[in-house]
């Protein structure tokens, strides 16, 4: 298998069909390979079709058109044991600690008691939470929920990552920690990961190869490549090559959103 084509999306296509509504064409046409270890984020204007490349990407919902191939493998049904997903919303179950919530995805495995808490307690840490583990979700704040969100996803050791605007909950000061604790969790277990946002600061910041979307039908309007080396920290947003890339994102995006809103207004 060639590295170019870890994940290898060809020629997706979702239209979501209704009894009542007119057909709703999300993806067209979609084509788009992902490198073993690379943090590809895709940013797009609300609605052009990111969360629903996500579904697909896991397995959780059909193209209507299309084959998604990872290492060389065709995804028709969710694979737990590949791909791990984390959402905006938080999603930790309310009746379990930190521990419990983290250890969850190794007890559907079927992992012994002693090795889940080990798996389990290894990632809290990573996710900078030790002293937490007892804790229930309605005792931790936003940043925290999802940092075990993060540690949960962690925990089964999947192949890839994928992150549906993670920290979009979130206040910017946090989303700025949370960014560079993930980029932190990058380079020291080179994940694949999938990552949407709607920050530009945080596309910038955080990825190797950024996918900008055009409005609804989404396709690639453009890819940008961003080569600042790693370790990276949140220093280089203050440099005029970062403000250089961002300003690149804005413009691309723009004319996007604009079609995007139009297309709200008349809907
Ligand atoms: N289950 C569904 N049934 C019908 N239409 C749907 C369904 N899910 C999504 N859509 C429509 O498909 C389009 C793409 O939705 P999707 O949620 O993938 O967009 P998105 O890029 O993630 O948007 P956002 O940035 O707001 O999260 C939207 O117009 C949405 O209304
Ligand atoms: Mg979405």
């Amino acid at each position: 298998m060639s590295q170019e084509a870890f994940i290898d999306l060809q020629n997706i296509s979702v239209t979501y069909l209704s009894r009542t509504l007119a057909p709703v064409s999300a993806l067209k046409d979609f084509n788009l390979t992902v490198k073993e270890g690379e943090f590809l984020t895709i940013i797009g204007p609300s609605g052009c079709g990111k969360s629903t490349l996500l579904h697909i990407l896991a397995g959780l919902q059909r193209p209507s058109q299309g084959e998604v191939y990872i290492e060389g493998e065709r995804i028709e049904t969710p694979r737990p044991d590949k791909v791990a997903m984390v959402f905006q919303e938080y999603t930790l179950f309310p009746w379990r600690t930190v521990l419990g919530n983290v250890e969850v995805g190794l007890e559907f495995k079927g992992i012994s008691k002693q090795e889940r808490r080990e798996r389990a307690l290894e990632k809290i840490k990573l996710v900078g939470l030790q002293g937490f583990e007892t804790r229930y979700p309605h005792e931790l704040s936003g940043g925290m929920k999802q940092r075990v969100a993060i540690a949960r996803a962690l925990t089964v050791d999947p192949e890839i990552l994928l992150m549906d605007e993670p920290f979009g909950a979130l206040d910017e000061q946090t989303r700025l920690v949370l960014g560079e604790e993930l980029m932190r969790i990058w380079e020291e277990t080179r994940k694949t990961i999938i990552f949407v946002t709607h920050s530009l600061s945080e596309a910038v910041y955080l990825s190797d190869r950024i996918v900008v979307m055009t409005a609804r039908p989404g396709r690639i309007k453009e890819v940008l490549k961003v080569d600042f080396p790693h370790p990276r920290r949140p220093e280089i947003m203050t440099t005029d090559a970062f403000e250089d890339l961002r300003i690149q994102l804005l413009r691309n995006l723009y004319d996007e959103s604009k079609k995007a809103v139009l297309q709200e207004n008349k809907a």
